[in-house]
């Protein structure tokens, strides 16, 4: 009967919060202790070997000088651009796609350059702000910016004008927005398409009027 009792405590009773860590300690130990013999088959991890980085030869026209750099691949665009050829103009704002403040001209698209890596455009040619015009000599968009006042602090204006510049070659080419009513018909030069397709440029002072006003003009209709 006594040996009855003590084989119903040892399956059905509960553990002592000792018994318990005590088990629990057995069962991990029995895990992550390897046997001698896979020990033995399992070769040492191998330290990261120094110099290990991958890197790519790059060659990229920008603002129609061609460079060769030889870039860690995982190299952003807007990195390669204001880290390796100090080419400041190009903002970086969020580093995530969010704001705009990046947004370069490539191969005649404009595109977020935090959000592409530079060994994705081999070959091709980018346009930065420093490309468009230059403080003697402006882009009749970077005129129309200062003649409307389409900024106050200024971080977000490089890629503004990049991005305005390649919305009017968008609107010139037909390509319709979400903003468009009829995607077979020839975009209007209208506010809502100009605003609709500056939305990914985020301006933290609130330029946006002026900004439509200023690529307006340059369009030369009316917004
Ligand atoms: S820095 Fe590229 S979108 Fe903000
Ligand atoms: S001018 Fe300041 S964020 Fe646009």
């Amino acid at each position: 009967m006594e040996q009855q009792d003590d084989k119903n405590r040892s399956c059905c009773a509960p553990m002592s919060r000792r018994e318990l860590l005590a088990a629990g300690a057995a069962s991990a130990t029995a895990v992550a202790v390897p046997s001698a013999a896979t020990a033995q088959a399992r070769p040492p991890a191998a330290p990261a070997a120094a110099g290990s980085i991958p890197t790519a030869r790059v060659a990229l026209k920008v603002n129609g000088k061609t460079h060769r750099l030889e870039l860690d691949t995982r190299t952003t665009l807007l990195d390669t651009l204001r880290e390796h050829l100090h080419l400041t103009g190009t903002k970086k704002g969020c580093d995530h796609g969010q704001c705009g403040a990046c947004t370069v001209i490539v191969d005649g698209r404009r595109l977020n350059s935090c959000l592409t890596l530079a060994v994705m455009h081999d070959g091709a040619s980018v346009t930065t702000i420093e490309g468009l015009g230059s403080t003697d000599r402006m882009h009749p968009m970077q005129a129309a910016f200062v003649k409307h006042d389409g900024y106050q602090c200024g971080y977000c204006t490089p890629g503004q004008i990049c991005s305005a510049v390649a919305v009017l070659d968008e609107i010139r080419l037909g390509i319709p927005s979400h903003a468009s009513a009829d995607l077979t018909a020839r975009p209007l030069l209208s506010a809502d398409e100009l605003r609709e397709r500056m939305s990914g440029n985020i301006c933290r002072c609130g330029a946006y009027s002026n900004i439509v006003d200023a690529i307006t003009e340059v369009a030369g209709g009316k917004a």
